[in-house]
């Protein structure tokens, strides 16, 4: 299946009536609506794990609610490429739930999108991560800047990315849409190689929206048009497609004399 040009958004909401996306196929479809025009391509559809497993498990029911989405899209003449995922909620069993395709890797591919509590990061995380990546998976991170624990200790994404895992930010994290402390880790992150991907996250055409032109307005103006074309575009692309990526060095972080590694790099606290 040959993949649209244009954004590649890696991580959205859009099947309708399973957790906290949109509650009917009308809102699903205005939501790849919204997302196409903003100049989105692909989507991956990435409902949350725990609503996955509880209405069946990953493959063959997701595939057919995302057979329902494509023939109404389809029916509305919007051209666009729509993939299936998880966005897995990391525990203990997730290697075990990969493993019996309740839960699912992006578009099939090795790469799996996985969720972090928002507060503190697990005791079993380290190890869970580890047994991913022993059977051939590459986890990708999904918005740690928005974790509380990372935004105290972003020097934790330079561990993961040095040990092979890849890390995707939110597009309304870039310009504060998450807090000050999220758009921080993002500016880190970036200019550190320590980002992969930027994703809407979308759950609504309106509320937590899919559209990524003010992302790519936004990384073009900081960061210059290549940077905002490998992070919105070539590299999900290429994590969709199964392919490796070319990566730059990812640079250290280090922390400053008190700890706070922003007071070093921006003078503040
Ligand atoms: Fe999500």
């Amino acid at each position: 299946m040959s993949l649209l040009p244009g954004f590649v958004d890696l991580h959205t909401h859009i099947i309708p009536g399973l957790d906290d996306g949109p509650v009917d196929l009308e809102t699903s479809v205005a939501l790849v609506r919204a997302a196409v025009a903003g100049g989105t391509g692909v989507l991956v559809a990435t409902s949350h794990s725990a609503e996955v497993v509880q209405s069946g498990g990953g493959s063959p029911g997701m595939e057919a609610r995302l057979a329902a989405v494509r023939e109404a899209v389809a029916a509305a003449e919007i051209n666009v490429s729509l993939l299936l995922g998880t966005e897995v909620y990391l525990e203990p069993d997730t290697p075990d739930r990969l493993k019996q395709r309740a839960v699912l890797p992006l578009n099939g591919s090795r790469y799996v999108l996985v969720e972090l509590p928002f507060q503190a990061l697990p005791l079993y995380l380290e190890q869970t991560l580890f047994a991913l990546q022993a059977d051939g998976y590459i986890p990708v991170i999904a918005h740690p800047e928005r974790n509380a624990q990372v935004q105290r200790e972003p020097e934790k994404l330079f561990d993961w990315v040095t040990r092979g895992m890849l890390v995707q930010m939110s597009a309304a994290s870039l310009a504060g849409g998450y807090g000050r402390a999220a758009a921080r880790v993002c500016r880190l992150a970036i200019g550190h190689h320590l980002c992969h991907a930027v994703a809407s996250d979308a759950h609504g055409p309106v509320t937590r929206p899919p559209t990524l032109q003010p992302a790519f307005a936004h990384l073009s103006a900081e960061y210059g048009p290549a940077v905002a074309t490998a992070l919105l575009d070539e590299q999900p692309r290429a994590i969709v497609e199964d392919l490796s990526l070319a990566l730059p060095d990812p640079l250290p972080l280090q922390a400053g004399a008190n700890g706070n590694v922003f007071q070093r790099l921006f003078g503040r606290g």
